[in-house]
């Protein structure tokens, strides 16, 4: 069962798959390793991922490795239409198109679940808390889940602390080799591939306010400096500030960036970052967007609901006409824009993501009678593998502890 677009987009797909697939060559190993055994037998997982060709060699290895598989997308506007039709065609039940409304895309999640899968695979944790508090699913046997991202992490940590969390779930997000590149690389590289296509002006001595100096915005704020923005970046935590301020950017409170930004950027995970009353000041022309998780981070309803007059100049790109006067462009409606104008990151680092999900769903098969209904990280011995992986890829050797050295740094004299 499947609902899409249209499935006369498979033959583009293919072709981005085998491209994207080529390109994701520790996890392409590992499913070719492991495929004859088809240690997935069996199972049925359910998938929220944004629909890309990078989602699609994860999707259509699991199947690979045996699994029944169910998806839908992470987001409304996320879905590539050519890789879900892909999908399809090879087996895949998927519920995802672009352009969907909140309504539709709800409505997707609950028929992954209807699949009965034993195993999630989440991004953001909408499967997640459907099939905890969804009353049509209190009766799902869900042996544990796997959560991509740092919003979704945080959001199943609120329910395993009010002590609702009814299933062991793996904090994909929180393994080194998933935040340190993903986060960091993966979303620099694809929130410039964004902004660019969204208004293809340029980059070089405009002021980018980089809203929060996480693993995303580090990565977003050395991106635009590389290509000549002057990089300003708004923190609430005193340590985050600081690394900033020593890394060359300029820091300050959004009350006074929010004047004098060119182009806007949010990467907290946090609500109601970029309000009315900064978007009210800021200069005429300001390109505002958003690169966290939900579209909960600039006042994009008071941008689109409140303006003058709204109009969409270029693609993923709405001029709204302040009552002060004002034009400020509002990129992707305020949704995570390196997916929704862009294509969301590289193949390469999806591939160390994508064995970590990967290695978390064999981990949960494996040990799900042992597991505790806790928040858990990646196993270290799998991030560590992972590592050494991407490094082989790469063709990069690194060195090895002597005995010497092993003794030295475990002893005190
Ligand atoms: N676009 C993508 O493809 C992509 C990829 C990975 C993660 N994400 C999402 O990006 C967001 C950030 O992820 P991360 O891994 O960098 O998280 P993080 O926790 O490392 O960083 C978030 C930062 O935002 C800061 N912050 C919080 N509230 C703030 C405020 N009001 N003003 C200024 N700064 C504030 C925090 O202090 C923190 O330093 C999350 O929603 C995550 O899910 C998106």
């Amino acid at each position: 069962m499947s609902k899409i677009k249209n499935k006369k987009l498979a033959k583009q797909g293919k072709l981005s798959y085998e491209w994207a697939r080529s390109h994701m060559q520790i996890l392409d190993n590992t499913l070719n390793r492991l495929k004859k055994s088809k240690p997935l037998k069996g199972v049925t997982i359910g998938f929220c991922l944004h629909i890309t060709k990078e989602t699609s060699v994860l999707l259509i290895g699991a199947k690979e490795l045996g699994a029944t598989v169910a998806a839908c997308g992470g987001n409304p506007l996320t879905t590539q239409d050519d890789i879900a039709a892909f999908l399809v065609s090879q087996g895949i039940h998927m519920y995802a198109w672009a352009g969907q409304t909140v309504k539709e895309y709800d409505w997707c999640i609950q028929q992954v679940l209807n699949h009965k899968p034993q195993i999630l695979t989440d991004d953001g944790s909408d499967l997640n808390i459907k099939a905890h508090f969804g009353k049509q699913n209190q009766s799902l046997k869900i042996l544990g889940a796997t959560e991509e991202t740092t919003a979704g992490v945080n959001r199943i940590k609120a329910v395993e602390k009010q002590g609702k969390l009814r299933y062991p779930v793996i904090a994909v997000n929180d393994a080194d080799t998933k935040h340190m590149f993903d986060n960091r690389y993966g979303t620099g590289q694809s929130t410039i591939d964004g902004y660019l296509r969204a208004m293809n002006l340029m980059f070089a001595a405009k002021r980018v306010v980089v809203v929060g100096y996480g693993w995303v915005g580090k990565g977003v704020s050395s991106r635009f400096h590389g290509m000549g923005s002057k990089i300003i970046v708004t923190e609430v935590d005193p340590v985050k500030a600081l690394e900033a301020h020593m890394d060359g950017f300029d820091v300050m409170p959004m009350a006074q960036a929010g004047k004098i930004g060119d182009i806007f950027i949010t990467c907290t995970g946090m609500t109601s970052v970029i309000r009315k009353e900064h978007l009210l000041k800021m200069k005429d022309g300001a390109i505002v967007g958003n690169v966290g998780h939900f579209d909960v981070e600039v006042d994009a309803n008071f941008l689109l609901k409140k303006s003058k007059s709204v109009r969409e100049v270029r693609p993923n790109l709405d001029e709204c006409t302040l009552k002060n006067g004002k034009k400020i462009y509002l990129i992707g409606k305020g949704r995570i824009a390196n997916l929704v104008a862009a294509e969301g990151h590289p193949a390469e680092v999806m591939a160390q993501s994508f064995s970590n999900q990967l290695g978390a769903i064999l981990y949960i098969l494996k040990n799900h009678k042992k597991m505790k209904n806790k928040v858990i990280p990646v196993p270290k011995e799998i991030d560590v593998q992972i590592a050494f992986d991407a490094l082989k890829a790469m063709n990069v050797k690194i060195d090895k502890l002597s005995k010497e050295q092993v003794k030295y740094m475990n002893s005190w004299d």
